[in-house]
């Protein structure tokens, strides 16, 4: 199986236009230590021939641009882009489908309160006669690919807070290649590890985790005010899932940074924490083979 992590921040990205945080400063400065980064965002496929997006995020025209795996051809119109899997509704992981409103065919999994309550897709039923379909029982995606859902958190975006409660408006999936035996597990909006968590990523490769955050206070430091305690923003802090996950020949990756985490300058001693405890903090473009 091949992975392209197309994107590793979170929503805003880095820099985030409207911010003048350290980092963003930095980033914007061109500070090698401060790699810009687009918004979460990975594709995998079994060949190299057909790929799946997992999340569509905000800045997908230029991912999809900047990678030549991804590139239409031979055909006029064909596209090797076959689906879409989304692991919740906010905007960062959605808004990409807009953007691919261009192309005909395509299959979108989500969980159901994502496919009932996502505001885009009776917009796009406009424009396309896409395949929705829930991503809940284990489902084969092309190539052979096999996902498992795990129901991570009740987390509904800002907008759909009025929309009715459910275990797996935030789930992880897990894409198996029975081809090579090799296994990838995204996750980038973690609360909290669920129980199940250990059993899920058991047989995994590579994990990619919710690294929005270092600690608990750092988005109000940084910015001078919001919420003090990013854990209620539903993302649980490096520093504490850090220490939770478990060994076993698994590779952690850390995605989904948001702009105020000192894991993005890669001369932080944040980060050099980080990669002494034997996880990374993938650049985009970063590509696995697994
Ligand atoms: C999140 O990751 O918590 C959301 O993307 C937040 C947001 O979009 O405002
Ligand atoms: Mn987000
Ligand atoms: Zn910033």
């Amino acid at each position: 199986m091949k992975v392209i992590i197309l994107g590793t921040a979170a929503g805003g990205g880095l820099p985030q236009w409207n911010c003048a945080c350290d980092l963003c400063v930095r980033a914007r400065a061109g500070d090698p230590s401060v790699p810009g980064r687009t918004q979460d965002c990975v594709v995998v496929s079994a060949t190299g021939r057909d790929w799946y997006l997992l999340n569509a995020s905000p800045d997908l025209r230029a991912q999809l641009t900047a990678t030549p795996e991804l590139a239409p051809g031979p055909g006029r119109r064909e596209t090797p882009l076959r689906g879409v899997l989304l692991t919740d509704a906010e905007l960062d992981h959605t808004l990409g489908l807009t953007f691919l409103r261009e192309g005909a065919e395509l299959t979108v999994w989500a969980p159901p309160p994502v496919l009932d309550h996502l505001p885009l897709r009776p917009v796009l039923a406009h424009y396309r006669d896409w395949s929705w379909l829930p991503a809940t029982e284990p489902f084969a995606i092309g190539d052979g690919l096999e996902c498992t859902v795990l129901p991570l958190s009740g987390k509904r975006p800002r907008y759909a807070q009025a929309a009715p409660t459910a275990p797996d408006w935030v789930v992880a999936y897990r894409v198996h290649d029975p081809a090579t035996g090799g296994t990838l597990v995204y996750a980038p909006c973690v609360a909290e590890l669920p129980p199940g968590f250990a059993d899920f990523v058991a047989d995994a490769d590579h994990v990619l985790l919710d690294g929005t955050f270092h600690t608990a206070g750092e988005m109000s430091t940084a910015t001078a005010g919001g919420t003090t305690d990013q854990r209620r923003m539903g993302h649980l802090p490096i520093t504490e899932s850090l220490p939770l996950l478990p060994d076993g020949g698994i590779r952690w990756h850390y995605t989904h940074l948001n702009n105020t985490n000192p894991v993005a300058d890669r001369a932080s001693p944040e980060h050099t924490a980080v990669s002494a405890a034997g996880a990374t903090v993938p650049l985009d473009g970063t590509r696995l083979e697994i």
